[in-house]
């Protein structure tokens, strides 16, 4: 048998992975009709919208979506046909941490990625490359193949591959127009290198042949978790020594400066924040320490367990230096939030530091104004309503309001905090922004991304992460 040459490929799952990565595929390789289908009406009408209003912002993706679509490019909630339409199925689909039974708070729920798989069974009249996209525990390509094989058509056969995502949100297409690697794993058999090979031709129409990776299923599916943990882990490492410096005098830029000048160490993502955040460091991290745990390999579950509670230690050790800082209360005071998706260049607010910020400037009952250029005032509410339980909304607005600019949050407040690193932070004019606060008017940078010097000469009282300066 030969590889398939793809000629129509179906995403199952419109969200931040699957629209930027199929949508890219339609863009590159215009030979190959792709249809991205999802059961939400409101999110596929979006990506159909004729103003190009998406329904997740990236920058570059509209451009890509307004070269493609209607093209060789569709969105649908049509499902089934996308599905029986296709001779390659993208399976990427939310795998969120699981909130209720075995393995609650820890386990990825794979119920989306079962529900898919089973549709894929029973809608199938041909034979299909069934393609993992989501993030899933090690060995879960073994339970798709089991379901599909059990409820399959005679003369219907499905290879399924494994072909994690590793694009990061605010840098997506730029990522995937020249990803470092593109990652593929199969099963070792005539069979299962075939299929590899059919969808490493589809990204060779635009990735160097030399960046496509062939490893086995496994080690493909546990590479994806071993990435995230390793890049979470690089964080909540530098994190931990911003404490040390700040309890030094030490200056963090200067130590992960001079360590990343070592080229094993390498100086890429080593910047103290706030803390990280995003759908998929947590809750990838956590389904490591349940695979663990499940394999009888304590030690390693409690060592990458700890990487999620030093970022957790990291929040909330922002939030009492501000309550420390503003005299030990912040009762009755005016906080102004500058950010609130979880990183710039993106609206996705999920697990964003700023939310944890937030909920506890709320619980020491201060008065907070949250400006973010991009993400929706529903979804701040909505965030807002699920990480403040037992508080009505209308009560939550009575502490909360939110901003149209940066300048009107910070209009009568005490204190600036900066939780998402937008560009357009750094180019406020901050003399203004004294002008309208009350004094003494502090500013906390949780990015590292103000010049703290020239704040001191307007008047403010800057504390930056990682830097051991009172004020
Ligand atoms: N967001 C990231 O930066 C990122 C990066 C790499 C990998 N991943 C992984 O990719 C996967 C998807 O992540 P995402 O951020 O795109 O999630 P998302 O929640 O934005 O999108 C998932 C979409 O799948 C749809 N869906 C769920 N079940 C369906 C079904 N049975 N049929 C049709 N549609 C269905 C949902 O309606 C939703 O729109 C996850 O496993 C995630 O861990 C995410």
């Amino acid at each position: 048998m030969a590889p398939v040459k793809v000629t129509k490929i179906c995403c199952i799952g419109a969200g931040y992975v699957g629209g930027p990565t199929c949508a890219v595929i339609a863009l590159k390789c215009p030979h190959i009709t792709v249809t991205i289908v999802d059961l939400n009406q409101a999110r596929v009408d979006a990506w159909n919208s004729p103003d190009f209003k998406l329904p997740i912002y990236e920058p570059g993706l509209d451009d890509v979506v307004r070269q493609a679509r209607g093209r060789n490019l569709f969105f649908s909630t049509d499902v089934d046909k996308g599905i029986k339409e296709a001779d390659l199925i993208f399976v990427s689909v939310n795998t969120p941490t699981k909130k209720s039974g075995v393995g609650a708070g820890f386990a990825a729920d794979l119920n989306y990625v079962e529900l898919a798989t089973r549709r894929i069974a029973h809608v199938s009249e041909s034979s299909k490359i069934v393609v993992e996209k989501s993030t899933v525990p090690c060995r879960t390509a073994e339970s798709m193949r089991t379901i599909l094989e059990a409820n399959s058509k005679p003369n219907c056969r499905f290879d399924i591959l494994s072909n994690p995502e590793f694009l990061a949100e605010g840098t997506a297409i730029s990522d995937l127009f020249g990803p470092d690697r593109v990652l593929i794993g199969s099963l070792q058999t005539p069979e299962g290198k075939d299929a590899c090979a059919s969808l490493a031709g589809v990204y060779s129409n635009w990735v160097p042949t030399n960046r496509i990776l062939s490893v086995g299923l496994w080690s493909s599916e546990l590479s994806k978790l071993a990435a995230n943990a390793m890049l979470a882990q690089r964080i909540s490492s530098v994190n931990a020594l911003s404490a040390i410096c700040e309890a030094t005098g030490a200056n963090i830029d200067e130590v992960a400066h001079a360590v990343g000048y070592d080229s094993r160490v390498g100086n890429k993502f080593l910047r103290a924040s706030v803390g990280f955040g995003g759908s998929c460091f947590q809750k990838d991290i956590l389904n490591l320490v349940y695979l663990s745990e499940s394999l009888h390999l304590p030690e390693v579950a409690a060592y990458w367990r700890q990487v999620v509670e030093m970022n957790e230690y990291q929040k909330k050790r922002f939030s009492k230096n501000v309550v420390d800082t503003l005299f030990n209360t912040i009762t009755g005071k005016r906080i102004a939030v500058l950010g609130f998706a979880f990183k710039a260049d993106t609206g996705d607010t999920r697990e964003s530091a700023a939310i944890t910020l937030i909920k506890d400037f709320q619980a020491e009952r201060a008065l907070v104004n949250i400006y973010d250029p991009q993400v929706e005032h529903n979804q701040i509410w909505a965030d807002l309503t699920e990480a403040i339980p037992n508080t009505p909304l209308e009560n939550i607005k009575k502490q909360v309001t939110i901003s149209a600019s940066a300048l009107e949050a910070c209009k009568g407040a005490e204190a600036v905090v900066i939780a998402t690193e937008w560009k357009e932070f750094r180019d406020i004019d901050w003399a203004l922004v004294y002008e309208g606060m009350n004094k003494p008017a502090f500013v906390f940078d949780g990015r590292l991304i103000i010049d703290a010097e020239k704040l001191r000469k307007i008047g403010f009282k800057v504390k930056t992460i990682g830097r051991g300066e009172r004020v």
